[in-house]
């Protein structure tokens, strides 16, 4: 049903002129920069270092109780018998809620491609019956007057299961294997001519399978809850990437009006997809009912393993053939990952080869395995990140096998346009990118040949590797903007910032749409009871709001030359017709015609004017083939006596459209990095597939890299801004940590000529 709906848009799409589609004129922006492309600091920096920045888990509230949550041990069965007598008695406990008081709930609608605005990551029915589905399910909630009450009586709690068999095993699971019609937006199955074919007939191929493990999600901030009840009225101060589509649906599942629910999240410490809607929320609001009283639920750093997904581990076949000339002749991608049918995310491994590089043939396919498992999720670039690993170790596999540089082989099959579908790019400069990085990180220095340079035991080598993650905007934002006579803008939307800097650049961007200065821009974010804009994620959320903002300064000036009226030297012109510049309204043909917003104001006796507008749908997708592009740069140092691998340098090369504020995006940039040294080296979720569990669900087992682990990181970028974009910027949230982990792997190759291929490289693989 989607491919025929997207397939239908596309065609309708290719008959609309350019020019009436949203980029088809470019942002006026792009050209003309004030604040934008400023390097400035983190507005809500000095409220964060000062302790001031409320986050979820510290919102004062009175009578407040806490919450303490029991998790299933086993992984499929059900609750035999169930004794709470125990823990009821303890001392300071309120509430001991399990199936048995739990109100009847509604499913969480999942998020999708065709239902954006929802927000469950799970379809799982929460706390309903005695079933136990996956291991770690929660069973039981205790609400006590502290925390540690509320966890002693939590552990009183005695449970008789019943266990069933699971289905635990990842090669078993192939047996009954889905093949889902689409991934995300693209068409799952796609064939261009035949790939097994050329791959026999070609002079040079590859043809390996590349395994990645489970990750899972460990933001510094742990998920947190705190909700108050007001009679029918309900205020959630969540910890979410997803504000307006959580706050609908918690009206969905507890029988609300949208404006009974008030969720908040000014502040958010790490989301990278996992914060969106899981159990902990919806068992929280309930027992806050029950209880009539309010309730803070603090997920442990256990708990975040035991009930919000990670992502899933992957087994992916990638083979590619070339000719003499080193053209490819055969791009294959193929693979198992799992995605349980309650699970929101196809972790979409397959799609970077579609859109990456010329090829006579391509042969893409994803298989889903149902395995009993909290469902899996969305994790900072779901499938680039590890399908990165498996294609750009390919290519760098193909260039050992044919003698030829690594990047020269990449630079001979960039398309000229997607390869798929022939449609435009907007703006690629992924060549630059290359050849900028290679020159700033020294890549002529490489050896070809493996082992060949040394430093005492350790041996060092050089890799590369190119990241890609789609351009996307969402549709449904929408913004509202009050002008005041003394000069200032309230510009208002629902809009998350986990910490990655929305508010600072969208003041930027606010105080050059409108002519002011940076100053004078309040920007209110982080409540449901905003504009809604849609949730923060797929690297999409700064051109969604930047779109609806652009739309509601259009409406203003609109408003504003009504107000003017005829006595304005402004007489006669219309919205698109004007430039808000220097708090003034300038005619964009006759610049002599202009008047400011205060003379406007102040003749019309206003002492303010507001405004709201959604912005425009985000056709530019589908007319075009957009991407954010890296060149990643990695030096590694591999012990020869004890195997370690230590990243010695590395150089992100970024093509990603306009860089809006240097300073926030240089720190996205790394930060995605970083987390490519632990998808290469360190990250592993250690999934025991006897019973089902989790063994590592704590931060001393789970290893992330740690400041020794990281090197000095370099980044830069080509900054050329895509045309088609609002701004003229693409998503730079995900691209950070595309590639990196083949740029490890290829290093630790040129270092040693041990190709590994099963993440993490640990030290045990290369001795
Ligand atoms: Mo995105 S998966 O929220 O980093």
């Amino acid at each position: 049903m989607q491919n025929v709906v997207i397939d239908s848009v596309k065609t309708v799409l290719g008959w609309v002129p350019e020019r009436w589609l949203p980029g088809g004129t470019p942002d006026p922006l792009i050209m003309r920069r004030g604040a934008v492309g400023r390097q400035v600091s983190r507005l809500d920096g000095p409220i964060k270092v000062g302790g001031q920045a409320r986050f979820a888990a510290e919102v004062a509230m009175e009578n407040m109780c806490y919450a303490s949550l029991l998790h299933s041990p086993i992984t499929r069965g059900r609750m035999r018998h169930l004794d709470t007598s125990a823990a009821e008695a303890a001392p300071g406990v309120i509430l001991v809620m399990t199936h048995r008081n739990m109100p009847r709930l509604d499913i969480i609608p999942l998020v999708s491609v065709t239902n954006l605005g929802a927000v469950g990551a799970s379809a799982l029915p929460i706390m309903q019956d005695t079933e136990i589905r996956y291991n770690g399910q929660v069973v039981a909630l205790v609400l006590a007057e502290t925390q540690e009450q509320a966890d002693h009586a939590a552990s009183l709690i005695q449970i008789d299961y019943e266990t069933a068999g699971a289905r635990t095993h990842f090669e078993a699971a192939k047996a009954t294997a889905r093949t889902p019609a689409s991934v995300l937006i693209e068409k799952n199955h796609t064939v261009v001519g035949n790939a097994e074919y050329e791959l026999a007939q070609s002079p040079f191929q590859v043809d390996n399978i590349y395994r990645t493990p489970g990750h899972n999600h460990n933001a510094i901030e742990l998920h947190a809850v705190t909700v108050a009840w007001d009679g029918d009225t309900l205020e959630v101060h969540d910890a979410s990437q997803m504000i307006s589509g959580s706050a609908a649906a918690l009206a969905k599942l507890f029988g609300l009006k949208k404006e009974q629910v008030r969720v908040l999240s000014p502040f958010v410490g790490g989301g990278f997809g996992g914060k969106g809607m899981w159990d902990h929320q919806v068992v929280a609001v309930a027992a806050a009912r029950i209880a009539g009283r309010p309730v803070r639920l603090v997920l442990s750093r256990d708990g975040v393993y035991r009930i919000v997904g990670g992502r899933t581990p992957t087994e992916q076949r990638v083979a590619l053939a070339a000719d003499a000339g080193g053209n490819l002749t055969a791009l294959i991608h193929t693979g198992h990952s799992v995605m349980p049918p309650y699970s929101a995310c196809p972790e979409q491994y397959t799609l970077t080869g579609r859109a990456l590089y010329r090829s006579k043939s391509y042969a893409f396919v994803q298989h889903h395995l149902d395995l009993d498992i909290v469902p899996n999720t969305y994790m900072r670039a779901p499938g680039e990140s590890v399908g990165t690993f498996a294609l750009e170790s390919a290519i760098d596999e193909l260039a050992h096998e044919m003698g030829i540089d690594p990047i020269e082989l990449r630079l001979r099959n960039e398309p000229e346009t997607h390869p798929l579908s022939g449609t435009p790019f907007s703006q690629r400069a992924l060549v630059q990118a290359y050849r900028e990085g290679a020159e700033r990180f020294g890549w002529a220095r490489r050896q070809a040949t493996p082992g060949t340079q040394r430093d005492g035991e350790w041996l060092i080598g050089m890799g590369c590797a190119t990241g890609s993650f789609p351009y996307a905007r969402m549709p449904g934002a929408s913004a509202s903007i009050r002008l005041t006579r003394e000069g200032r803008a309230i510009v208002s939307c629902s809009a998350q910032d986990m910490g990655m800097g929305t508010s600072t650049v969208q003041i930027q961007h606010a105080a050059d749409r409108l002519g002011l200065p940076m100053e004078a821009i309040v920007f209110e974010m982080g409540d449901s009871a905003l504009p809604t804009t849609p949730m923060a994620g797929g690297s999409s959320q700064t051109v969604s709001i930047a779109a609806a903002i652009a739309a509601a300064a259009e409406k203003l000036s609109g408003e504003l030359l009504r107000l003017a009226g005829n006595s304005s030297p402004l007489a006669g012109l219309r919205a698109g017709e004007v430039r808000m510049i220097d708090q003034k309204l300038v005619s964009i043909e006759d610049p002599s015609r202009t008047e400011s917003f205060q003379q406007i104001l102040a003749r019309a006796s206003r002492d303010e004017i507001s405004v709201s507008a959604a912005g425009s749908a985000p056709l530019e997708m589908l007319k075009f083939a957009m991407h954010s592009l890296s060149a990643n740069f990695c030096e590694v140092r591999v012990s020869e006596v004890t195997g370690e691998v230590r990243v010695s340098r590395m150089l992100g090369s970024f093509d990603c459209g306009a860089i809006l504020n240097p300073k926030t995006a240089t720190s996205q940039f790394k930060g995605g990095m970083i987390m490519g040294i632990g998808l290469a080296l360190t990250e592993e979720t250690l999934f025991d597939e006897r019973s089902g569990r989790i063994m590592n669900a704590t931060l001393a087992d789970y290893h992330i890299p740690s400041h020794l682990d990281v090197p000095d990181i370099d980044v830069m970028w080509t900054g050329v801004p895509d045309p088609r974009s609002p701004l003229g910027a693409r998503g730079i949230g995900e691209i950070g940590i595309t590639g990196v982990a083949a740029a490890i792997a290829n290093a630790v190759f040129n270092a040693t000529g041990r190709r590994v291929r099963d993440l993490p490289i640990t030290l045990d693989k290369l001795l």
